[in-house]
């Protein structure tokens, strides 16, 4: 949104078109976008009273054709601007509707799209929402949840111009219809009854204000900037709305994460925030007066260049190749190693006033869902060694579906890349209401984990765009290794233990770099399995973890059947499974679960299995039964065994990357998923 600066319309759809780009990783389905129009004949560039809608099946790419296409055909005016444009767009994951242009956003009031809503999250109550409206004669066109809220504004507004209140400014009207959605939602308003102007509310799903000045003498380098001075003054600025900073970080580094119940307004270039306060409004007894809201800027750590593919083609490629340097961020300023007293530790800034309280809990839970959850399941050995204290494990749907018992005296530990999912959201709230001590590790900060739960630790991984996690994957361990090192500091028992550790962690980067070694082996292999079904994966221990993972990351991408199965349980089941055409992996590195992964591979041999093990350097004639000609192995280098899954996942991940690209599917989005899943 620009004031004061000539733009022409193609610049608007671009920025628009951009911002999607780097938002499609989060969904990537259907598209949409809305701008203002003046016709050919408004040579003055007026503002058209009718915005106009784009929306497409597909990816950025089609909406971007089929909007250029239309703009030739309804002559749209490319010209200059000196004013105020607001413009809106999404890129979709579907939840309610199929993938079809009806079903994309903006969603509309009616003719004349008199209110559009772009929406990230859930309505659960659309159905009741729906019938209402439907009574007061709204006829609905898309399968989608969010059709009720354009519909609701429009019925509010109209309600308030009919009672005669023809101020009813553009925020009542979204707070009045805040008031009657439930569920969770980030949302953008446009209207053309408030032509200049944008409305931006959210309650659990995750929004930001970006704002960029284009004038040389504003405070430039200052690293806050109160936000009652962007609105009161005049210079030229574009101000950005988004629910992920990669969409914003190119433009502009000065954000505001704006929190749950806040209703921002973006109005001739100036911003104002107001706070839903009490439950009377246009449609009940009286009309409220939300209090407005004054707080500073802050600013993005992220780079633009952590969003760009570099020389690489694909960002799983990238992100794979990039965790020797991402693992040491994570470590960087965290481990002692030396200084006056020699001793080696870890030092968790963001866990300093709470690691007592850890130490004594009852009981530490670990909750996360699909890649997080594996890495704490990896971590979770060491956290039990080191800090003696029980540890469970809890899958986070699974927790709210059982309402499973957490107590006062737990420790509950939030594991979740973006820090946004909203199963580990609505897992945190419960477990903040059975009074948890509860701690974030997310790998962003000021996301909804991060910034409400008592303590935590940012994994520091950088910006992960693939879909499937992967970097942050191994940053995660890392830390709760660290994470472990911290709590179990005060044993004297296990300093020589926790010292290996620390020296297995400063040397980790440069063991990762040498499995990436590995890359072309993994891609001969991939090319031998790129026809198969299905694959197994088997590991106990440490590498249960691996497992699991491993198996996940190619079914996501490569689309091929993989399972990740406990070594212990295979003679309890998938052992029928077994004949000489089913490729089964077996991660069989040397720690103390060796030996018992030898025999599992001798029992997989008898039965003809199809083997390929993942073992430590040296050791392929130590687990191939009767020779290496009996299965295929792929060595890695040998590391501190709590360690050892960071380095036996990298085969893996990059298998699953090379079976993708060779299979032809689409490795950075692949098919129905989502980076991060806010909704439930
Ligand atoms: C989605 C993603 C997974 C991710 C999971 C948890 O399912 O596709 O890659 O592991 O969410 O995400 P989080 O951001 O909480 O780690």
């Amino acid at each position: 949104l620009n004031y004061n600066v000539k733009r022409d319309r193609r610049f608007i759809l671009e920025i628009l078109f951009n911002g999607l780009r780097r938002l499609e990783y989060r969904g990537y389905d259907s598209a949409g976008i809305s701008i203002d129009s003046s016709s050919s004949s408004d040579p003055n560039g007026q503002l058209s009273l009718s915005p106009l809608v784009f929306r497409q099946e597909g990816n950025i790419d089609s909406l971007v054709k089929s909007v250029y296409k239309d703009v030739a055909s309804i002559k749209l005016n490319l010209e200059e601007l000196f004013c105020v444009h607001a413009g809106i767009a999404h890129t979709r994951w579907a939840t309610h509707g199929e993938p079809s242009p009806k079903n994309s956003h903006p969603q509309t009031s009616g003719a004349g799209n008199e209110f559009l809503v772009v929406h990230n999250g859930v309505i659960t109550n659309y159905e009741v929402l729906k019938e209402t409206l439907t009574r007061h004669g709204f006829n609905f066109e898309s399968d989608t949840d969010t059709e009720v809220i354009p519909k609701l504004a429009k019925y509010v507004f109209d309600k308030a111009t009919e009672e005669g209140d023809q101020s009813v400014t553009f925020s009542l009207v979204v707070l009045e219809v805040m008031r009657h959605l439930e569920g969770a939602y980030a949302l953008i308003f446009k209207s053309h009854h408030y032509p200049n102007e944008l409305i931006a509310c959210k309650r659990g799903s995750p929004l930001l204000l970006g704002v960029k000045e284009l004038s040389e003498d504003m405070h430039s380098g200052a690293p806050f900037l109160d936000l009652k001075f962007i609105s009161e003054n005049r210079h030229p600025k574009e101000l950005f709305l988004s629910s992920d900073a990669s969409a914003i970080v190119e433009h502009t580094k000065k954000v505001l994460v704006i929190e749950d119940g806040e209703v921002v307004h973006l109005k001739d270039g100036g911003v104002s925030i107001l706070k839903f306060e009490n439950e009377k409004g246009i449609c009940g007894n009286a009309l409220s007066r939300p209090s407005s809201v004054q707080r500073a800027l802050s600013f993005l750590e992220m780079e633009v260049e952590q969003i760009n593919k570099g020389k690489y083609e694909h960002y799983m490629q990238k992100e794979i190749h990039e965790q020797p340097e991402s693992l040491t961020t994570t470590m960087r300023g965290r481990l002692r190693r030396g200084g006056s007293t020699k001793a080696k530790t870890v030092l968790l800034g963001g866990l300093k006033d709470h690691i007592k309280s850890i130490r004594r809990s009852r009981r530490i839970v670990f909750i996360g869902c699909g890649t997080s959850y594996n890495a704490a399941l990896a971590a979770r050995p060491i956290i039990e060694e080191l800090s003696g204290v029980p540890v469970t494990m809890e899958i986070a749907s699974d927790l709210v579906d059982r309402q499973g018992p957490i107590y006062r005296e737990d420790t509950a530990v939030f594991v979740s890349q973006s820090g946004e999912t909203a199963d580990t959201l609505l897992a945190l709230e419960y477990a903040l209401e059975n009074g948890a001590l509860c701690v974030g590790i997310t790998n962003t900060v000021g996301s909804a984990i991060a910034r409400n739960t008592h303590c935590g630790i940012h994994i520091n991984a950088g910006c992960e765009i693939g879909v499937a996690s992967t970097k942050a994957y191994t940053s995660q361990i890392v830390v709760m290794a660290m994470l472990a090192l911290a709590i179990g500091d005060d044993a004297i028992s296990s300093q020589a233990r926790r010292e290996a550790i620390i020296d297995g962690l400063f040397d980790l980067p440069n063991k990762v770099r040498e499995v990436l070694k590995l890359d072309q082996e993994m891609e001969e292999l991939a090319k031998l399995l790129i026809a198969e079904q299905s694959l197994l994966v088997f590991g106990r221990g440490y590498n249960f973890a691996t497992a699991l993972e491993g198996a996940l990351k190619v079914k996501e991408v490569s689309l091929m059947h993989s399972e990740g199965m406990l070594a212990g349980e295979m003679k309890h089941g998938p052992l029928a499974l077994v004949d000489e055409n089913l490729p089964i992996i077996v991660i069989a590195t040397r720690d103390a679960c060796f030996s018992k992964q030898q025999s599992v591979i001798q029992q997989l041999h008898a039965r003809k299995g199809r083997l390929i093990v993942v073992c430590s350097k040296g050791d392929a004639a130590a687990v191939c039964p009767g020779g290496s000609s009996s299965c295929r192995v792929i060595e890695v280098p040998q590391v501190e065994d709590c360690l050892q899954p960071v380095v036996n996942i990298i085969p893996l991940q990059l298998l699953a990357y090379h079976l993708t690209v060779l299979r032809g599917y689409n490795v950075d989005q692949p098919r129905n998923l989502a980076k991060s899943v806010t909704t439930q």
